[in-house]
């Protein structure tokens, strides 16, 4: 069984799908690894350290797809790889399938089965597969990094010699994964935390991590899903949680948005006139900005200071932590890998499994997922 790690190719990417540790794991159980010459350079990992557990460095895309049963990668296979992959490979990566639909129709005529890391249920068993809740992980802990070291202001509470300085107040809106790493982030550096969420269950969470939440009326049945996933509100709704959440806004030091309703676009709950009336050099780092913002007039892929309050609107936050979001996310790949190779040998991938049902893209030449076939 030949197993392809191929080289990041888009922007600003340094995350890589395996490490030696994940490669030293599939070497043992009777997979021939090759990795792409500098597939692990953003990671601080060497050619040398991949061939010390037992990987073949090829030099270029094409040598390293040569033959490979499965290729595994961080993002979407590019036009070249899909068509440098043999019929009948199976794909794992992050693959932005909703807004990717020329990759999906290539993989789909090329006979690829593709199986989208973005895609994996979050059920008890795919935990150790889910790779979106690791980066969002890592989000929420860079979102509170980036707003102190942007804040004019300590986080901590400190005594000098001139005066006490209070700790920063920190808001975080949405108790998601993101969400729950950014308060616990934001307590460790010592701020004040409030947090925000419309589903109840999520006020224990954030109580336990040390910050104060602020509960809305919204009934436990209609806050979320059977899934557990926030439910979309109505616009009257959501100017009732903007009046909310304007009480603390105008006294915030940083405020953190991970507001996320699943396959529907961010709710505005920072509008243009909550930010005009925050503090000079507060920043707001808006983690929901590639769903339209939870803020409206934070900016993708940039930082830019508006009304004298700093908004963040970084993308890709995981690959600015490289060497530990390559180390989790190839845990991800290699848990998913045992599901679909669990000798190490045969290839089993049974589109009857949950797992299997919720992340394939395509197989058999079709596209398979009832989202994408419309
Ligand atoms: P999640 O689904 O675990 O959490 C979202 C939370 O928002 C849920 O707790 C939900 O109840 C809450 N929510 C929904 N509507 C709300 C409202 N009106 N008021 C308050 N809370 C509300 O999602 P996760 O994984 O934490 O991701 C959060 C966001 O971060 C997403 O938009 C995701 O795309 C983004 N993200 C951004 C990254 C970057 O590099 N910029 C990297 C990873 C994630």
């Amino acid at each position: 069984m030949k197993i392809a790690v191929l080289k990041e190719t888009a922007p600003y990417e340094r995350r890589v799908a395996a490490v030696p540790e994940t490669i030293a794991k599939l070497v043992k159980s009777g997979a021939e690894v090759i990795v792409e010459s500098g597939a692990g350079k953003e990671s601080f990992i060497e050619d040398q350290d991949f061939e010390a557990v037992g990987a073949r460095i090829e030099p270029g895309t094409k040598a390293a797809l040569a033959g490979a049963d499965i290729v595994i990668k961080v993002n979407k296979p590019t036009d070249a790889e899909i068509d440098s992959m043999k019929s009948g490979a199976v794909f794992m990566g992050f693959m932005s399938a909703f807004t990717s639909p020329d990759t999906v129709k290539r993989l789909a005529e090329k006979n690829i089965t593709s199986l989208a890391m973005e895609m994996v249920p979050r059920i008890t068993r795919a935990q150790r597969m889910d790779a979106l809740s690791t980066m969002s992980t890592i989000a929420g802990y860079k979102a509170v990094l980036i707003a102190a070291t942007a804040c004019g202001r300590f986080m901590p509470m400190l005594t000098t010699a001139v005066g006490t300085v209070p700790p920063a107040k920190a808001i975080v809106i949405g108790v998601g994964v993101a969400g729950l790493q950014a308060i616990a982030t934001a307590r460790r550096i010592g701020a004040v935390v409030t947090a925000f969420d419309t589903r109840p269950a999520a006020g224990e969470q954030a109580k336990s991590l040390g910050a104060d939440f602020v509960a809305m009326d919204v009934d436990h049945s209609h806050a979320e899903d059977a899934g557990g996933y926030a439910r979309e509100q109505s616009a009257d709704f959501y100017k009732q949680e903007q009046e909310l959440i304007r009480k603390y806004s105008k006294d915030a030091d940083i405020i953190i948005t991970t507001a996320l309703i699943p396959g529907k676009p961010a709710p505005v709950l920072i509008t243009e006139e909550m930010v005009k009336e925050m503090k000079p050099g507060s920043v707001i780092v808006d983690l929901a900005v590639e769903q339209g913002g939870n803020c409206p007039i934070s900016e993708a892929g940039k930082q830019v200071i508006k009304h004298r309050v700093i908004l963040v609107g970084q993308l890709n936050l995981p690959s600015t932590l490289p060497v530990h979001a390559s180390l989790l996310y190839a845990k991800n790949i290699l848990a998913f890998l045992n599901l679909i190779l669990p000798d190490g040998k045969t290839l089993k991938v049974d589109p009857a499994d949950d797992i299997i049902k919720g992340s394939m893209i395509t197989h058999d030449g079709q596209i398979t997922h009832p989202a994408l076939k419309k």
